[in-house]
């Protein structure tokens, strides 16, 4: 089914409307995966295997006619697999995918991050937008960066050091701290990266800066890997203190896309000021470009977080005005991989 000319050409007006009920499909979509997860399918099928139709929604108590269209928009999603459905039948087979194997786990009661995504969509998605855009007052507990000991474990351990590999392997793989002997890592989260960059060179140090709660997190989190000789933690306020000094390599990996431009900028100031002749600064983050659905999905969210700026995730070539402007030069770009949303931006201080 992959005939090029299933797909329209730009500004043609099949172009035009499949724009149109991308919208429209999106919406459908997440509705889906919604009850999907409330009903359980992922438990259900991963123990069972696939199952007809009609016993699926005998087992959920769902009307087998309007049961049977919804296991099949499932399908159409990807979440499913369908056989045996050219008449539509009772008996038609529904199963896991193999997306839906990989988000959920094989017997379908994994992936607590996927599902977290959802139900922080949910927080927000119940309400009013119009409502949220007049003003109206957000709910406690909505606010950025996270403070209380609880709120900041589940964000440094549950997201950040979960969803860490795959900008660990593209910083990896990029080069860009290959030689690197003392490195700053900005907002270094519980020092995971900092913990990967010392297993991946041996004759790196890494000083983790971060707010208090987080860098106790890191603390713990650095002894019980024995690597407190090689990872440091520097406690501090971005806003208010300036960087220490002395190091090769400043990095920031998945540290800029919370901040708006002019924080960035900032910090790129702030970052000059501290850094040593020839010092490399190394930006980590998952930019605009090839990331519409993640942005929209973020920055959604973000309407209902006063604390977050604007355009959080922004296209290379902002970064390259920014780091401009603070007297940076860009000396390299790394592009995305095929296994993670991150690019590698290095540069340097202008001479
Ligand atoms: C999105 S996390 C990234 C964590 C880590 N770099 C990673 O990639 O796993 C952003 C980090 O910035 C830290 N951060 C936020 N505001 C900060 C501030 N004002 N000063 C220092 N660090 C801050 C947070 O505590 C968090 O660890």
């Amino acid at each position: 089914m992959n005939h090029p000319e299933l797909t329209p050409p730009a500004g043609s007006l099949r172009a035009m409307d499949n724009h149109f009920y991308r919208f429209l499909g999106g919406g459908a979509r997440l509705r889906l995966l919604e009850v999907f997860i409330e009903l359980q399918i992922p438990e259900l099928l991963g123990h069972r295997g696939p199952m007809p139709a009609q016993q699926i929604c005998a087992l959920l108590g769902l009307n087998l006619h309007r049961g049977w269209k919804f296991l099949h928009l499932l399908a159409l999603t990807g979440l499913l697999e369908e056989k045996h459905g050219v008449y539509s039948g009772d008996e038609t087979l529904f199963g896991l995918s193999t997306d839906a194997k990989y988000y959920f786990g094989p017997a379908g009661n994994e992936g607590f991050f996927y599902r977290d995504l959802v139900a922080f969509w949910k927080k927000v998605a119940d309400l009013s937008l119009i409502d949220v855009l007049r003003g109206s007052a957000l709910p406690d507990g909505i606010d950025w960066p996270y403070a209380t000991p609880d709120s900041v474990a589940h964000f440094e351990y549950h997201w950040m050091r979960l969803t860490a590999a795959g900008s660990i392997d593209t910083l990896l793989m990029s080069n860009a701290m290959v030689n690197a002997q003392k490195v700053l890592d900005i907002g270094g989260g519980d020092g995971t990266v900092g913990c990967a960059l010392c297993s991946a060179y041996p004759a790196i140090q890494v000083t983790v800066f971060n707010l208090p709660v987080s860098a106790e997190l890191a603390r713990t989190h650095i002894a019980e890997r024995h690597m407190n000789d090689r990872v440091h933690v520097h406690e501090g306020d971005f806003f208010k203190d300036e960087f220490p000094t002395g190091f090769d390599h400043v990095l920031f990996n998945r540290t800029l896309a919370d901040w708006q431009p002019t924080v960035c900028k900032m910090l790129f100031d702030k970052v000059r000021r501290s850094m040593a002749p020839g010092a490399k600064l190394v930006i980590n983050e998952a930019m605009l470009e090839g990331n519409t659905d993640f942005t929209l999905a973020w920055e959604f969210r973000y309407i209902f977080y006063d604390s977050y700026g604007r355009a959080l995730f922004k296209p290379l070539s902002v970064y390259q005005q920014l780091l401009e402007d603070a007297g940076f030069r860009i000396t390299h770009v790394t592009p995305m991989r095929n296994e993670a949303f991150y690019s590698v931006i290095e540069a340097e201080v202008m001479a």
